[in-house]
């Protein structure tokens, strides 16, 4: 196939950006939108030269649909994506993949049966800066992992929660400033830490007190290295703050805000650090969710991510930000909450 087909479902917020992303890929066209709201199909189609649908199965039928990207809310997703993956069609999720590993096994269950790739968008682990600290990792350059934190500490407001029905339930959702906002430096934590061993946590509602989640979250965290680890999250901090990762080691240190190296230091200095060096006090080329969730999406990092998605298909090879590589986060998640539940610890034992 020269070009992949792409049909979206779920033509609202996010969704623009995958259109746009798409627009930048060779090889790749959108050919079909899908909203079970017309005037959202339809906008969208005539933007973008696609062809708008209100039911998405209808959409499915076409030959020249190859890929959807799923940008439902969170929780309804399985069912589209068993449709999909029975009418062939490989399948590009938003994150979270959906709310629960329960619902991510029956996702990967139907694109193993159906033999269609599933990828993720996690579009953070794109960034020039996320890809030097994972290079580093692999190169070593840390030494042996010691601390490894990520700080979500953002404001969303009343209105914004008001403005989907879906938004700050447990079913749409699966959760609040970890499941929804949070996901995004929980994906990078454990890409850069790997998997954890236990967690122990609490969560609450701090202001948003009319949410059926939680709107503020802290996680203790042992890793399957021995590295401890803290996760912060929360929704209810005006006027919201950078997102931050801090990378720890015996050898070395790095902080990221916002997908922008801030803090780059290891025992061996190698020549190319000079060029991170230099940029450290740069603004962040992503925009910031920090308080804003509109303002943070930016297509870069989609378009990476969703140019990674095509070329792996292209080639006859599984994305390597796939389905069972996007489920450690919400694994995760869901220990954290388990935990903050029971009040006690959580041995997650992940493997990967
Ligand atoms: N990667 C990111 O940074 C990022 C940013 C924002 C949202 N997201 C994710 O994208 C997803 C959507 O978020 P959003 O903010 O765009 O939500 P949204 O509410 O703006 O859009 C969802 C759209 O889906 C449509 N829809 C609902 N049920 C449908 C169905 N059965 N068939 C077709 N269309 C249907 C709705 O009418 C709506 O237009 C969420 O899972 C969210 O977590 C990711």
């Amino acid at each position: 196939m020269a070009t992949l087909g792409f049909g979206i479902i779920g033509c609202g917020n996010i969704s623009a950006v995958h259109a746009q992303a798409l627009e930048h890929i060779k090889g790749a066209k959108l050919v079909a939108v899908a909203d079970v709201r017309q005037e959202n199909a339809d906008k969208m189609a005539d933007e973008y030269g696609a062809v708008a649908y209100t039911d998405y199965k209808a959409m499915l039928e076409r030959e020249d649909v190859h890929a959807v990207s799923l940008c439902v809310p969170s929780g309804m997703r399985v069912e589209i994506a068993a449709d999909c993956a029975a009418a062939g069609k490989h399948i590009l999720s938003e994150k979270p993949l959906e709310v629960s590993t329960e619902r991510i096994d029956q996702i990967l269950e139907a694109t193993d049966k159906h033999q269609v790739y599933l990828g993720c968008i996690f579009q953070s682990r794109y960034s020039d800066d996320s890809q030097r600290i994972r290079e580093a990792l692999d190169a070593g350059r840390f030494g042996e992992l010691v601390l490894g934190d990520a700080y979500i500490k953002w404001y969303r407001s009343p209105e914004y929660y008001a403005s989907g029905a879906w938004r700050g339930t447990r079913k749409l959702d699966g959760g609040g400033c970890l499941m929804n906002q949070g996901i995004h430096q929980i994906d990078l934590l454990q890409w850069f830490m790997g998997p954890v061993k236990t967690v122990q946590a609490q969560t609450t509602r701090r202001l948003h007190k009319g949410l059926e989640v939680e709107d503020l979250a802290t996680a203790m965290l042992e890793f399957q290295s021995g590295a401890f680890g803290v996760i912060e999250g929360s929704t209810a901090i005006w006027p919201g703050h950078p997102a931050r990762i801090e990378v720890h080691g015996s050898e070395g240190s790095a902080v990221l805000e916002d997908g922008k190296l801030r803090q780059w230091q290891f025992s061996e200095r190698q020549e190319a650090d000079s060029e991170v060096e230099a940029a450290l006090h740069e603004e962040s080329a992503l925009g910031s969710g920090a308080g804003d969730p509109l303002a943070s999406l930016k297509i870069e990092g989609h378009l990476r991510n969703i140019r990674d998605f095509v070329q792996s298909i292209a080639q006859g090879k599984e994305p390597v930000l796939n389905g069972r590589e996007g489920r450690h986060a919400v694994e995760l998640i869901e220990a954290i909450y388990q935990a903050a539940d029971t009040g006690k610890p959580v041995h997650i034992n992940q493997q990967w």
